[in-house]
């Protein structure tokens, strides 16, 4: 049976959803919504989709959507998703998933009232790549795991209209990119339980520059650094009492592995065809078909988890979103 899909938002993210939905057999793209009429309409002429909306609130009440995909700017993330929900709707949301831990816990809160499925549109966990380095370590190819360090981080031109640069639309390096390296984190070693964060915050009132060192049970440590004023290396390295993987840049999509173990040395070309979101599309679709309310490669509750760890961090760096409340510091 195919599933019916709406896009809400029509920028860089829904546009590239929309190019590689269309590589997934039994997915339909039948409906998006935009603030503006004329940009649902010219989204829709590129990408063939037949119901074109002038506001959201009217993809929320189109009979005929199944799931929506939520692309719009971060600060948008709670109020869309609820939306949806509220409507009905199963949804997937962009990353990050929500700018803080309260808005997160009210987006899963409304989808398990209502019986809904909820996502978070973290396209790594589900790509050929990440599944293998799950399979490779669930195997012990690297023994325990002790570490893992990573970064995400790119020198762009200081922009405050820009997204990244503007805290109205939930800009910053830490919730922006730093969601990956920390989502890797949290597959490989858990929930931390100690974090010692940095960062530096620009002109636009956005941290542009954040380091955060944590501390899991069992003394595993994560180091991860994200950055939208410093260039990085954008990769990823998971070491264990046996050997080491590297992931390849950039690190949140890997075509690639390197395993380096007791038995020597291999390289693993995970690559794929299209961009690659479709893969978290696949999963969507498997769990909705099954009647799974939620993914078991992206739990909600570890998507709520790595969101208190990125409200701790940013307790520690001194960033609040505008109007912010944050959770209490439960990390020292
Ligand atoms: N998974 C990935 O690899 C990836 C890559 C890039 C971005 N992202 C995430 O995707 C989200 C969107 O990023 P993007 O690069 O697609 O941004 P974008 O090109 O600026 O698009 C954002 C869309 O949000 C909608 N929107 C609603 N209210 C808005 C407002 N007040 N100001 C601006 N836009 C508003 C707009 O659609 P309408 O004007 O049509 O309403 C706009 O096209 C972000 O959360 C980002 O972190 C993910």
């Amino acid at each position: 049976m195919s599933t019916r899909w709406g896009i809400a938002g029509t920028g860089g993210i829904a546009t590239r959803f929309a190019v590689d939905l269309s590589l997934v057999d039994d997915a339909e793209l039948v409906a998006v919504a935009s603030r503006s009429g004329e940009r649902a309409d010219s989204f829709a002429d590129r990408h063939g989709v037949v119901r074109r909306h002038g506001d959201y609130a009217d993809l929320a009440a189109d009979p005929g959507v199944d799931v929506v995909y939520v692309a719009t700017h971060s600060a948008r993330h709670e109020s869309d998703s609820l939306l949806f929900l509220e409507a009905g709707k199963h949804v997937l949301c962009e990353k990050p998933f929500a700018l803080n831990a309260r808005q997160a816990r009210r987006m899963v809160a409304a989808a398990r009232d209502r019986g809904l499925f909820l996502m978070d549109a973290m396209w790594s966990r589900f790509l050929p790549s990440y599944r293998s380095l799950t399979d490779l370590i669930g195997e012990g190819r690297i023994g325990d795991p002790l570490l893992v360090e990573a970064d995400f981080g790119f020198r762009i031109p200081v922009d405050p209209a820009h997204r990244l640069f503007d805290p109205n639309l939930g800009g910053g390096a830490l919730v922006d990119l730093g969601v990956y390296p920390l989502q890797l984190t949290s597959l490989v070693l858990g929930t931390p339980d100690r974090i010692a964060a940095v960062g530096s915050i620009g002109s636009t009132g956005v941290d542009e520059q954040v380091a955060a060192v944590l501390h899991h049970p069992g003394g595993t440590i994560g180091a991860v650094k994200a950055a939208i004023r410093v260039p990085m290396i954008c990769g990823a390295r998971i070491v264990g009492t046996d050997g080491w993987i590297e992931l390849a840049p950039f690190m949140h999509c890997t075509p690639s592995l390197r395993v380096t173990g007791t038995a020597g040395r291999q390289d693993l070309d995970l690559n794929w065809d299209g961009d690659g979101i479709r893969f978290q599309v696949l999963e969507v679709q498997r769990c909705i078909h099954t009647g799974l309310l939620e993914s078991p490669l992206m739990p909600l509750d570890e998507t709520v988890t790595i969101i208190e760890t990125m409200d701790e961090i940013r307790r520690q760096i001194g960033f609040a979103y505008p109007d912010e409340l944050l959770d209490p510091g439960t990390h020292s």
